[in-house]
């Protein structure tokens, strides 16, 4: 399709508008490198450990690359519909979220093979309900968007991607590592790539965030589709919680199911009440409340 205008030679890049304020962000702190961090204390705390807590370290860890991998793989329908709507500003974001997904990949890949020293072939750790969501709800809801890219698709797509995998599945891994790393002062430099990965993710669940609001203010009819695609997942997401920890009795390292499942449960629904709430906001709101977030992260 030939161009017909662009955006820098008619009316100028918008630096103030969410997208701008987040590729600012993400120049400035998502530009750490995973090769740069030291694993040798890990490997050295890795010996340390009895086989069950290895086997739940492993677990969670071949769970999260592989969750990582699908990200990278499946965001590319998403960044051609912001193309080819025009969006510079998004896609000028986007081009560092697909960039940071991948330097996920790298980072724990490097855990895995550096640190755990784990066989090639991890799939047995990817349990039903972990499938359900990351071999099949988020590749479909993504790749729908090549033959049908209508707004109610798009929030589909946002609502699996960013809500569910990003806001519920991640952001309870990363509680898991901080949990464990910290309660018992290990592996300090997957810790410092756990943490520097949860900052670059905290931009894209913010994108997902202002993506949806937008969708929403300019057509509210897609909130019943975004509410059903979450309220949908939200049982897979807490199923993949309990099958991790059906293998362990009691589980290692002292944590509970409940904890997890009470963590996962609150990072649902601080997500969707802040879906529900944009419901009824204009563009001019949507943008006023995305930078308060941003402003809150930052903080
Ligand atoms: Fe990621
Ligand atoms: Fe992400």
């Amino acid at each position: 399709m030939p161009h017909t205008t662009f955006t820098t030679t008619t009316r100028g890049l918008r630096r103030d508008t969410p997208p701008m304020l987040l590729f600012e962000r993400a120049k400035r702190f998502g530009v750490w490198n995973p090769s740069d961090l030291d694993l040798s204390q890990d490997k050295a705390d890795w010996a340390k450990l009895s086989p069950e807590e290895k086997d739940i370290i492993l677990r969670l860890t071949s769970m999260f690359v592989a969750g990582e991998e699908a990200v990278t793989l499946d965001l590319l329908p998403l960044i051609r519909v912001v193309a080819n709507e025009g969006r510079t500003e998004e896609e000028l974001y986007l081009t560092t979220f697909l960039w940071e997904e991948a330097k996920h990949v790298d980072f724990f890949s490097r855990v895995l093979t550096e640190v755990c020293e784990a066989p090639a072939d991890l799939t047995v750790y990817q349990s039903p309900n972990y499938r359900r969501i990351v071999y099949e709800a988020l590749p479909e809801a993504l790749c729908a968007l090549e033959a049908d890219s209508s707004p109610r698709v798009q929030a589909r797509a946002s609502a699996v991607y960013n809500m569910i995998v990003e806001g519920m599945l991640a952001e309870t891994g990363y509680h898991a590592y901080f949990t464990i790393m910290d309660r018992f002062g290990m592996m300090p430099g997957t810790r410092e790539g756990v943490s520097k990965l949860k900052l670059d993710e905290s931009r894209h669940i913010a994108y997902g965030v202002y993506l949806l609001s937008r969708l929403m203010a300019e057509d509210p009819s897609v909130w019943p589709t975004v509410e059903a695609t979450m309220n949908d997942l939200f049982p897979v997401g807490l199923g993949v919680v309990t099958d991790i920890f059906s293998h362990y009795d009691p589980p290692p390292f002292g944590v509970t199911q409940d904890e997890f499942l009470g963590y996962a449960a609150s990072q649902f629904q601080k997500r969707f009440q802040r879906i529900q709430r944009a419901r009824d906001l204009s563009l001019e709101q949507v943008n006023e409340e995305t930078r308060a977030i941003l402003d809150a992260n930052d903080a």
